[in-house]
């Protein structure tokens, strides 16, 4: 057995974090060139063996949580922002049994109940945001602009925290809540992720918010129980009632700290999805257009307003669903994935091997990297995989169904993914909420509150790139969520109704 190859670098400890850093997609697509489907790459001194391609995602996310750890890999970032005893912070099977306690809460009559919420929200914010005066026009053939992260960003926090976090935070959201939300935010970036602890200002303002931010959670939970009033459609009144296999309820403090994770983990993944969509709505006025016609052949009245939107009616949107798979293709809001290796665990020889008698092993010590990004846009697997193109999806038959069947291996042979490959196993090339035991569980609730924010948006305004620019922004990888680089404006116009 052998070590997998070394990505060449001049500097140690340094190796490649910069190439990394600023473009991990061009940085792995060169590797991949010289090394193949598997390599190790430095990153301020730890070893990290990225594994690409759909047999590389399977490798990194289908493997045992005794060899591969995501604790290990992230508690050192989460733990300060979503606080002790959740997630990362304990043993596998306990964040297990956490994840299933949020599962109980995403159910469909709290998804029945929140699909008119996020409606409501979004007209409110339409009405009355400064950014976005689209009422405050007079004239309908205006042109008005705002930048598109910014406001995607607000509709997510307030759609987010009327629906999932529950009314207290969403009054919060006016207040206090915001100030805690934006100084914890700001000890959740790669810098946090490489250096645990530095004696910078913005951990300080991290820890503390995130003790104030805890404690408001705890306030709500003790208001709650003391008033009796908990059952409302939201998580905190579903972990409430749950309790561990052990018979034990969750403590107040476990429910914050829940609650604080699925804030951080829904916001930035939704508000960046909703940015990319809405600039390529914007950038594609025929598939814009499509969009609008779907909305109005589903919901429209003869008099051209809308009836409201409904959980059930959101289910058959062929349009709007493509739209949004096609956007989370091109821009997965989470561009690597990694695990920290606890023992020596051998590569298949299916997904790489030094020679046809030997194989490669991940040693105890390193990091694995799995990069749904790349297969989500390699060449060797889907047709013009840099044309956003919605269109791939809508037809079993069609582009991307097919690109599954005839998928070329490195060898030329014929790999057979099939469609439930794409969102059930762990060996596929579309990936985008991750797979195995640490898979995405707000999926259906994110493709709700996109579907809904963005067919709101469209049903009362037109999106344009801004005049001269005829690209979409570049990817910005220097936070955690990959978003469009600046300027990344949106022009809009009122719809005729
Ligand atoms: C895990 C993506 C929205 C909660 C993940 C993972 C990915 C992902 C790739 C796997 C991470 C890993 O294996 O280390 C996304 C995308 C979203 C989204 C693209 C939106 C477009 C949400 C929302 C919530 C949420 C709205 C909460 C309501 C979680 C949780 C996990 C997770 C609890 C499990 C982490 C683990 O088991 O280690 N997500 N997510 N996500 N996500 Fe999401």
């Amino acid at each position: 057995a052998s070590l997998p190859p070394e990505v060449f670098h001049w500097i140690p400890f340094v190796g490649s974090s910069i190439a990394y850093g600023n473009d991990p997609l061009d940085f792995f697509f060169k590797c991949r060139e010289k090394y193949g489907d598997v390599f190790t790459f430095t990153l301020l001194g730890r070893r990290v063996t990225v594994a690409l391609g759909a047999k590389g995602n399977n490798f990194v996310l289908g493997g045992k949580s005794t060899a591969f750890s995501a604790k290990e890999a992230y508690t050192h970032l989460t733990t300060p922002v979503f606080g002790k005893d959740v997630v990362f912070d304990v043993p596998n099977e306990i964040f297990m049994e956490q994840k299933k306690f949020v599962k109980v809460g995403l159910s469909t009559d709290n998804f029945r109940a929140y699909a008119s919420m996020f409606e409501q929200e979004v007209d409110d914010f339409m009405r009355s945001d400064q950014a976005f005066t689209i009422w405050q026009m007079n004239d309908i053939n205006e042109w008005g602009r705002f930048d598109v992260t910014d406001i995607m960003a607000q509709i997510t926090i307030l759609t987010a925290s009327r629906t999932l976090q529950g009314k207290e935070v969403r009054s919060g959201l006016d207040k206090s809540f915001s100030t805690l939300y934006n100084d914890l935010d700001g000890g959740f970036t790669p810098l946090n992720f490489m250096f645990p602890n530095l004696p910078l200002e913005s951990y300080r303002r991290r820890d503390e918010a995130h003790k104030k931010m805890s404690e408001y959670y705890t306030d709500i939970i003790r208001k709650r129980r003391e008033s009796g009033h908990s059952d409302e459609p939201d998580m905190i009144s579903s972990l409430m009632d749950q309790k561990y296999r052990d018979g034990r309820p969750l403590r107040d403090h476990e429910i914050a700290h829940i609650m604080i994770a699925l804030l951080m983990a829904g916001q930035h993944s939704s508000a960046a999805s909703g940015s990319w969509t809405l600039l390529h709505l914007a950038h594609n006025v025929e598939v814009q257009e499509a969009l609008y016609q779907e909305q109005v052949n589903h919901f429209g009245n003869p008099d051209g307003s809308f009836r409201p939107m409904t959980y059930d009616g959101f289910r058959k949107l062929p349009v709007l669903d493509s739209i949004i798979r096609e956007t989370l293709r091109m821009h997965p809001p989470i561009h690597s994935i990694m695990r920290y290796v606890r023992s020596d665990v051998p590569i298949p020889a299916t997904l790489a091997a030094p020679s046809q008698d030997s194989i490669y092993v991940v040693p105890k010590g390193y990091y694995v990297l799995a990069s749904a990004a790349v297969s989500q846009v390699d060449p060797r697997i889907w047709a013009n995989p840099m044309k956003w193109d919605p269109t791939r999806w809508s037809d079993p038959e069609g582009v991307a169904a097919q690109a599954f069947k005839t998928y070329s291996g490195e060898n030329g042979e014929k790999v057979d993914y099939g469609f439930g490959a794409i969102s059930k196993g762990t060996e596929s090339p579309y990936q985008p909420f991750g797979a195995g035991r640490h898979r995405c569980i707000g999926e259906q609730f994110a493709y709700l509150q996109l579907g809904v924010v963005i067919s709101n948006i469209i049903r009362k305004v037109e999106v344009r790139l801004e005049d001269g620019i005829t690209e979409i922004p570049a990817h910005n990888y220097h936070s955690m969520i990959t978003m469009p680089k600046k300027p990344r404006n949106i022009c809009y116009r009122r719809r005729r109704f």
